[in-house]
């Protein structure tokens, strides 16, 4: 069954055929350039860029995959959350393709979707999966922990009661004016930095997160340190990053590990846009290793958004004759679980 998947929920759109919920035969994302100079994401913009872009980007893909419109079987759209105007752009165009095409339909709840992104490889690969499995999902807009079941159940653990930990990586970048979106590039700094030379604080809320704290502290040891921000070439400034980074992974991995430590998990799995990040990465899989459990980590380019996921995660809806009615609006929030 090809399943045509499509994700505007932010700045990325994203468009892909993905066949039987795991082989991905095309996944096109077309980021938005347009917000680099605000430091952030403008929720207009980003709902008229997604407007714009998707028809050509829907041809491209079709295109790419070697596929015509009546090879598609169903369609998965991203419903929610995320911003609205974003939302609405995939919303519709995935409905009115399908209504137009006479295909099934079905909303996709974002972070179910980042989920499954981690997961498909294993599907893939027939590898068979154990449940319940520990989420993280660590993105620009979420960081929670889930608790999965088999049959897509989701049971959240612990949240961030500020801001997620992509949207600190960002902002750091703002302050530091090192670029936008601040994940990569304070990846890619972090390497020659010296991950010690600043204390930044931990905290620890339990099974919940809060990045606000770090996030001031990172600003105060720029103001004390008198850092010139835009420069990346600074030693002082690939220091201060290396050590926001350090402090980042630790109280992911923390907070994960006292969750592992509550509740029975046969496997880890990370994802979401900051799961690409490679010191993240190796730290979960010794954190797994040391726990003899799988870690299901998403593939970098599942990792930040696309529309593979989102087909990915649709699929098994739409085989199983599944559709949502033509009325359903999309959901701004609309907490996992619920
Ligand atoms: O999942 P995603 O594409 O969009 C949301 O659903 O939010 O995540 C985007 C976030 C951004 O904040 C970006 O800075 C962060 O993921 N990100 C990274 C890396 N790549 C993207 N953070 C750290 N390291 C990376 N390599
Ligand atoms: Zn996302």
């Amino acid at each position: 069954m090809n399943v045509l998947g499509i994700e505007t929920s932010c700045d990325d759109t994203g468009v892909a055929v993905v066949r039987d919920g795991h082989e991905i035969l095309v996944n096109l994302v077309a980021s938005q350039e347009d917000h680099a100079r605000f430091g952030g994401v403008v929720p207009e913009i980003a709902a008229r860029k997604h407007v714009e872009v998707l028809p050509a980007l829907l041809e491209a893909a079709l295109g790419d995959a070697g596929l015509d419109l009546s090879d598609l079987d169903g369609i998965a759209v991203t419903r929610g959350p995320g911003l609205i105007g974003a939302l609405l752009a995939g919303w519709c165009f995935g409905r009115g393709v399908a209504e137009a095409r006479g295909l099934p339909y079905v909303g996709v709840h974002h972070l179910a979707a980042h989920v499954h992104g981690a997961l498909m490889p294993a599907i893939g690969e027939a590898r068979p999966i154990a449940y319940p499995l520990m989420a993280l999902v660590v993105s620009g807009g979420h960081t929670a922990l889930y608790r999965v079941t088999g049959n897509a159940g989701f049971l959240p653990v612990g949240k961030t009661r500020d801001d997620a930990a992509g949207e600190a990586y960002d902002k750091v970048s703002k302050l530091l004016e090192l670029g936008y979106p601040g994940g990569p590039v304070i990846d890619e700094l972090a390497v020659n930095g010296d991950p010690q030379a600043w204390d930044l604080p931990r905290s620890d809320l339990g099974l919940d997160f809060t990045f606000s704290g770090l996030k001031s502290a990172v600003r105060r040891a720029a103001i004390e340190a008198s850092i010139e921000p835009g420069d990346p070439a600074n030693q002082r400034i690939l220091d201060l990053v290396a050590s926001f980074q350090a402090a980042v992974i630790d109280m992911l991995a923390a907070t994960t590990e006292r969750a592992l430590n509550r509740f029975t998990s046969r496997g880890l799995v990370l994802c979401g846009g900051v799961a690409a990040n490679r010191s993240l990465r190796a730290r979960f899989e010794s954190l797994a290793s040391r726990r003899n459990m799988p870690l299901y980590v998403s593939p970098p380019r599942l990792a930040t958004d696309n529309g593979a996921m989102i087909a990915g995660a649709g699929y098994r809806r739409l085989a199983a004759g599944d559709r949502d009615p033509l009325d359903l609006a999309a959901r701004a929030t609309w907490p996992l679980g619920s």
